[in-house]
């Protein structure tokens, strides 16, 4: 039954009456809480549904990212590569569903209440897609022992595709948000799930203690060598490709399957919708723009990218990664 989700339910509300308050891309505002901006009547409800009622198993796998670093991409690997003995690629699911399909995003989909107990219900080992920063999580999760799939990418190039994707979203009342708001607000780290350099902070400090629990991965590198990440993607699930599937070229053949001119041209994804709750409903379309490196530089400016680097060069500061 529902009661047992409406302690949750209520602290939200009383939650969202309260919160800090800043400029949304997709809605009007977004609400800071522990650190991050979160969408009030979406996200917010999520994540807290999450830290009061999500179990997890060691077994379990999410995926996490801030927005637009690759989740897409990501969801169909993980998923090919994790039920590679159960399909056949010529027949394969994500041909007919489109990525997101292929496995819940934990914070849309405990959204309703009833959803959790649904989760439950999953046969292990269970995958999820989450754009939750890792201090959102319970203690509870990673000390379930549970696995965790990072990936980051360039912040010049999440700007403009959430930019863009915002943009397709954004509720229709709403003048559309223009390049340069976007950019300063960005910079400030007011933006759904951000600020970005936290979010990215928080899961490469956690898999540098933690390196066989959480795998930090970056769209760069994994547009640059595929097959190279694809088998330490694999190796880090527990279910390495064999010589023998090597030789067969299967880590070529789920690249193809998973790559943007194939899933971007299926019929599912140009014309099929994505429920991800009642009150986000997306077309699978607008996970694909153009999959590519450095489109920043059809946007910003000279200064705009000087300062963005500044940004990230001095909060990265020490931690030993670079963006
Ligand atoms: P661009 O807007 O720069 O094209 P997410 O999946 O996390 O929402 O991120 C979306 C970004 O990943 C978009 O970037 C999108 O085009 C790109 N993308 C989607 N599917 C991809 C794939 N199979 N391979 C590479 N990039 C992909």
């Amino acid at each position: 039954s529902n009661s047992e989700f409406e302690e949750t339910y209520r602290k939200c509300s009383e939650l969202m009456k309260t919160l800090p308050k800043g400029k949304a891309w997709r809605t009007e505002h977004v609400v800071q809480y522990q650190g991050f901006w979160l969408n009030p009547t979406v996200a917010l409800k999520g994540v807290l549904l999450v830290q009061d009622h999500f179990k997890a198993r060691a077994t379990d796998i999410i995926l996490s990212a801030f927005m637009k670093c690759g989740t897409t991409w990501l969801r169909s690997l993980m998923f090919a590569t994790a039920n590679r003995y159960r399909f056949d690629l010529s027949t394969h699911p994500l041909l007919k569903t489109g990525p997101h399909d292929c496995f819940p995003m934990l914070d849309s989909y405990i959204y309703q209440g009833d959803s959790i107990t649904h989760l439950e219900l999953l046969p292990s080992p269970r995958l999820f897609a989450s754009h939750m920063a890792l201090d959102l999580f319970p203690k509870s999760v990673l000390a379930s022992g549970c696995k965790f799939v990072y990936i980051c990418r360039d912040p010049k190039d999440v700007l403009i595709s959430k930019w863009h994707f915002m943009n397709k979203l954004r509720v229709k009342e709403l003048a559309p948000l223009t390049l340069p708001e976007a950019y300063e607000l960005f910079c400030q780290g007011v933006s759904e799930f951000g600020p970005f350099w936290d979010h990215v902070l928080g899961y490469w400090k956690a898999s540098l203690e933690s390196p066989d629990k959480i795998l930090f991965l970056k769209y760069e590198d994994m547009k640059r060598e595929p097959s190279v990440h694809l088998k330490r993607l694999a190796e880090f699930m527990g279910q390495p490709f064999s010589m023998e599937e090597e030789k067969k070229g299967l880590v070529e053949e789920i690249l193809k399957l998973c790559s943007f001119e194939n899933l971007s041209n299926l019929e599912v994804n140009k014309a099929g919708i994505q429920h991800f709750s009642d009150q986000l409903v997306i077309e699978n379309r607008h996970f694909f723009r153009k999959g590519q490196i450095g489109d920043w530089e059809n946007h910003l400016t000279e200064e705009m990218k000087n300062r963005i680097d500044r940004i990230t060069k001095q909060k990265l500061k020490g931690s030993g990664l670079t963006l």
